[in-house]
């Protein structure tokens, strides 16, 4: 049996470079992992795949990434997944579960296929990613360098990625001035990330952005008290609102 930990991911920014001739686009992100985590637990079984996960609305079946991880490394395994990052939200849950995954059997170089978020899970910390998503290089510099803390905001709205990077290609005006280039589009149908913005600005955040194609917004702050208010604050108004801070790894053997 192994547990690892998997964790959850914000963008800094994320630009859009273009339309690739696979459909995916061309993206230089820069992407962060931070203190929100999910448990993988992973045991050899006899034969087949059991996915287990203590919340009902995941499927269990081909569908979960941990599963089609588990099927590439053609391993009989019993996983169990203790989700704590929230679903469809711009955080690359799955993707994380998948990585750790692919990180217990040693098999990292197939993240690609699984989906584009993966390949930054496996390394985690702070990278610049490029190309659809499977090239990765570790930034250096201090922990502390883009914020000491993150309030995460994940408001219970379902945004499909695909549908966003679709409505992108629609849009015949880049918004060069953004740090994320999905956010207006987003923002467009779901006005509610815009207040969740200008609540993390008015408590005091230096930064709020949404992350990846959200719906999940986050506030950087350096000052812990600040942020400690702002998370009490919303707290009261979203129920997964989170705490975090920037860690270093994607994938952590507990
Ligand atoms: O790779 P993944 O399954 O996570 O991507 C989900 C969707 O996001 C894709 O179907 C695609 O529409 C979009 N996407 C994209 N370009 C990327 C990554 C994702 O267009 N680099």
């Amino acid at each position: 049996m192994i547990r690892l930990k998997a964790y959850a991911k914000i963008n800094l920014d994320l630009k859009i470079k273009g339309l690739r001739s696979d459909g995916y686009h061309e993206l230089e992100s820069i992407m962060q992992s931070v203190s929100l985590y999910d448990v993988i637990s992973i045991e050899e079984i006899s034969e087949g795949i059991e996915v287990k996960c203590n919340d009902p609305r995941i499927p269990t079946d081909e569908r979960n990434l941990v599963f089609k991880a588990a099927q590439l490394c053609k391993k009989n395994v019993r996983i169990t997944v203790e989700k704590n990052i929230p679903l469809a939200a711009g955080l690359a849950g799955g993707s994380a579960d998948a990585a750790a995954v692919l990180f217990a059997f040693n098999r990292t170089e197939i993240g690609a296929q699984i989906g584009s978020d993966v390949p930054f899970c496996l390394v985690g910390g702070r990278c610049l990613v490029k190309g659809r998503g499977e090239i990765v290089e570790k930034v250096r510099g201090q922990k502390s360098d883009v914020g000491k803390y993150f309030v995460l905001v994940c408001p219970d709205i379902q945004v499909s990625t695909k549908w966003a990077y679709e409505q992108y290609d629609l849009t015949d005006t880049p918004h060069l001035n953004v740090g994320n280039s999905l956010e207006p589009i987003v923002i467009a149908k779901y006005p509610e990330i815009q207040k969740i913005k200008d609540l993390l600005l008015e408590l005091k955040a230096e930064k709020a952005q949404m992350s990846g194609s959200g719906p999940s917004v986050f506030g950087v702050f350096n000052d812990k008290q600040k942020a400690q208010v702002a998370f009490d604050n919303l707290k009261k108004k979203y129920d997964s609102t989170f705490l975090t801070e920037p860690v270093d790894r994607g994938v952590e053997i507990v």
